[in-house]
């Protein structure tokens, strides 16, 4: 794919679920940013600001687009990445209308160890329950009254997603609780399983959706019912006085406002309207190309004796370990044949070395910039090494 012409001949990047790489039009568009209209949002009325105005409110829109979801009931909101999405979200919330919260084992540190804080904050307590092996949630036994779900919708370690979302908000709701669902990963190629789906909250990286550093906090309106502004500043009040203030989210046009404390990353938010384009236009082959080269190398590491691949099925994230062989030492001796692929626990600490006591993995994960000559490299590269 011409779009990522800038890669050095013979690099492999594997490190997708960390950052995607940037296509040529999403760089473009941050340079267009920088050289032609480099302004603050929401505030400028000068014509740069104008422009920037049209392009950050063009990708809210891109954004509820892409995930089937109505501008009538929901809201796209800026912020640095997943993480501080889901901790501002769940340390705003308030104690008073809520039993517990729940989570998952096979979380990422970013929504597991902000239910525990949660937990401290509010006094509640947290169930941390198990997923099936294919990333489901088996909701037969489960009280979700009153509950805060903070799930992720697909791992980071072999991309299990949560096929059942569905229903698994249908009964949170029921039961009277919220779900916050955890997409970065799942974003980037199993947004399917989120698409449409009403729940409370989504958070995800733009860095790994092709487009640049910046997080999203895509939220129903009536979520804001349950929370307390505590996070707060410039382009957040429509007016101040000695001791109080009006919010800006309580009117109709700036709910986007209530997660959007000071100036925002304006030439990010610019480039993942263009990811966003991108995205929606790049062929069918694209697809398949990724899943063919997913396939091929899980293929490749399930036929070894030596590889412990996590993964019960292909993905474009694998996990695996090499019997007999530190994985940091492997990811050095790949990074050697500029393969560059990550090695350790992915901050999923608790699930791969708490619950399974795995040692240290290597991860592969593919992306949309990956050839099928990169994966022949890599399989000759790891029968070298092993
Ligand atoms: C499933 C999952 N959740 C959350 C995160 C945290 O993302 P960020 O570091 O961009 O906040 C990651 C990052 O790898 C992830 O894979």
């Amino acid at each position: 794919m011409n779009d990522f012409d800038y890669l050095k001949k013979g690099d492999v990047y594997l490190d997708v679920a960390c950052q995607s790489l940037r296509p040529r039009p999403v760089i473009d568009a941050i340079n267009q940013y920088y050289t032609e209209h480099n302004s603050c949002g929401e505030r400028v009325k000068y014509k740069w600001g104008v422009e920037t105005d049209e392009r950050v409110e063009a990708t809210r829109e891109k954004i509820l687009k892409f995930l089937k979801l109505s501008p009538r009931k929901y809201t796209a909101s800026f912020t640095l990445n997943t993480t501080y999405g889901i901790n501002l979200i769940l340390s705003q919330l308030e104690p008073k209308h809520f039993n517990k919260i729940i989570t998952s084992e096979i979380e990422h540190n970013s929504p597991f160890l902000s239910s525990i804080a949660f937990a401290k904050r509010t006094g509640l307590p947290r169930e941390v329950i198990e997923r099936e092996v294919d990333g489901s949630i088996d909701i037969s036994n489960l009280d979700f009254t009153n509950a805060v779900v903070v799930v992720n919708c697909a791992s980071n370690f072999d991309g299990r997603k949560l096929g059942n979302l569905k229903e698994l908000t249908k009964a949170v709701h029921k039961a009277g609780g919220i779900i916050i669902i955890d997409a970065a990963q799942a974003m980037a190629h199993s947004s399917d399983v989120l698409k449409g789906v009403e729940v409370d909250a989504i958070c995800f990286s733009a860095h790994k959706l092709y487009a640049p550093s910046l997080g999203v906090i895509v939220w129903r309106d009536d979520l804001a019912k349950k929370m307390t502004v505590g996070f707060i500043g410039g382009g957040m009040v429509d007016d101040v006085d000695k001791d109080k203030y009006i919010l800006s989210a309580e009117g109709k046009e700036h709910r986007y406002s209530r997660f959007e404390a000071g100036l925002q990353a304006w030439g990010e938010i610019v480039g993942l309207g263009a990811a966003l384009d991108w995205l929606n236009k790049l062929p069918k082959t694209a697809w398949r190309n990724l899943d063919n080269n997913s396939r091929e190398l899980y293929e490749f590491l399930s036929s070894s004796d030596k590889v412990h691949l996590i993964n019960k099925e292909p993905n474009p994230t694998m996990s695996f370990y090499v019997e007999g062989l530190d994985s940091h030492l492997l990811g050095s001796a790949l990074s050697r044949e500029n393969i560059m692929a990550r090695t350790g626990y992915f901050c999923a600490h608790y699930y791969l070395d708490h619950v399974c006591g795995y040692p240290p993995l290597m991860r592969f994960s593919l992306g949309l910039h990956n050839k099928p000559e990169d994966i022949e490299k890599v399989k000759k590269a790891m029968s070298k090494i092993i």
